[in-house]
């Protein structure tokens, strides 16, 4: 620690010299210096502590895993005490098939279930067994699902930016890959009139500020899928145990036939898992696909989610999220109005969206924010341990901060 402190301020000119973009994480690479945090060194509830010392209350949540918080008792005791037995076999660990019992208990539609690291390698996944199942080849896709599989022209390649070119993917292969807008209707029947009978998946992530009021579009998804003989993925990267422990598929009552979940299973621990029909899952049980990963039973994330979805379902954790973060969502967007100052909190109250008229009065308001203590991203997350207290004390900051915006 000590040694770091004395390093305080570099951490960022570090990083770039010696990885491209100064993190792993495009989203996570530091952009609002000085103010935000250049690292983060240690993290506990719902607050995290920088190099310096200083101390901020955290709506980033490692970007949405940690849903019950940082350092979770129940969670590290789970680690620690697998820990002590080892941590990845060659042979199946018996947690690998408690775990997938337990996340077929809580996610509707999920009749099998099998487990990656990332979201994206599990997005991956689905789309070849999808592909597979079906004898179609082209792919549709709804928001952003992985870098991995971000091959459209026009594609989101970060959560929050599309690009029209996507350098490094043979076109032969972007082609079979078509982009299409939340709820844009008229182009993904569009896509349907032209290739319906040769597409395999449609994979949507939520739109987060859309999520309220999802159901029809996802409805309208499903009569499209079914009407062609496609497949319903859905992408429950960020949904999945925080809008509704199973997920897009419990908030809309709309089942899909496969789908993805990942942030909220372990709390930060890296586990991915894909799921669904059993008889659609089936093609890699009769090894026409074959999809395998040294990591996929590594016992320590596995404890890690077994903890962490026992936590959530027995612990009232989802009611704590929604309230939490209506009290934080009401309560900025009042301060924002009565600021005058054209931002909103818009969408599901477990991960609105800031909502920005001039994104220059956003990135000024972040700035802010994290001056006085504050750190948000893009979508803010909530947490199992944002007490009433912490969120009305992120209400007083954000007063303050707004206070210098207006200035
Ligand atoms: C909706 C969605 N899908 C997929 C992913 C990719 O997951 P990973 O970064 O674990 O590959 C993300 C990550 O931000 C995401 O938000």
């Amino acid at each position: 620690m000590a040694q770091m402190q004395s390093d305080a301020t570099r951490w960022r000119e570090r990083a770039l010299a010696v990885m491209p973009v100064g993190s792993s994480t495009n989203s996570k690479a530091p952009a609002l210096l000085p103010e935000e945090p250049e690292v983060i060194v240690r993290g506990r509830g719902c607050r995290v502590w920088d190099d310096r010392g200083r101390e901020f209350i955290d709506y980033r949540n490692a970007l949405g895993p940690v849903t019950l918080g940082y350092a979770d008792a129940r969670v590290d005791a789970a680690i620690r005490a697998q820990l002590d037995d080892g941590i990845l076999f060659g042979h199946p660990h018996p947690l690998e098939t408690t775990t997938a019992e337990l996340f077929c208990s809580l996610v509707p539609g999920a009749e099998a279930a099998r487990f990656l690291k990332t979201g994206g390698e599990a997005l991956a996944a689905l789309i070849r067994i999808a592909r597979a199942h079906t004898g179609h080849d082209r792919i549709v896709q709804i928001g952003y699902n992985g870098w991995l599989n971000s091959l459209a022209p026009g594609a989101r390649v970060l959560p929050g930016a599309t690009s029209a070119q996507v350098p490094g993917v043979p076109a032969a292969l972007a082609e079979l890959h078509h982009a299409v807008d939340w709820d844009d209707r008229e182009t993904l029947d569009e896509l349907f009139a032209a290739h319906g009978s040769q597409i395999a998946l449609i994979l949507v992530a939520a739109d987060y500020p859309s999520v309220p009021g999802a159901t029809d579009f996802y409805r309208h998804l499903r009569a499209t899928a079914d009407a062609h003989g496609a497949l319903l993925g859905y992408d429950e990267m960020v949904t999945g145990f925080r809008v509704a422990l199973g997920g897009m598929a419990e908030f809309t009552g709309v089942l899909p036939d496969l789908s993805v979940f990942g942030k909220g299973v372990a709390n930060g621990m890296p586990l991915s898992v894909y799921c669904g029909r059993r008889d659609v899952l089936s093609v890699l049980d009769r090894g026409e696909v074959v999809v395998s990963s040294t990591y996929g039973g590594e016992t320590l994330s596995l404890a890690a989610a077994s903890a962490t979805m026992s936590a959530m379902r027995d612990d009232g954790v989802i009611p704590h999220l929604h309230a939490a973060g209506a009290r934080l969502q009401t309560g900025m967007n009042a301060l924002f109005a009565a600021a005058g100052v054209e931002l909103r909190l818009v969408g599901h109250p477990t991960c609105p969206q800031f909502v920005a008229e001039d994104e220059r009065m956003l990135q000024t308001f972040l700035r802010a924010a994290f001056r006085h203590g504050l750190s948000f991203y893009r979508v803010v997350y909530v947490n199992a341990a944002h007490t009433d207290a912490d969120i009305d004390e992120t209400l007083q900051r954000v007063h303050a901060a707004l206070a210098e915006v207006r200035t």
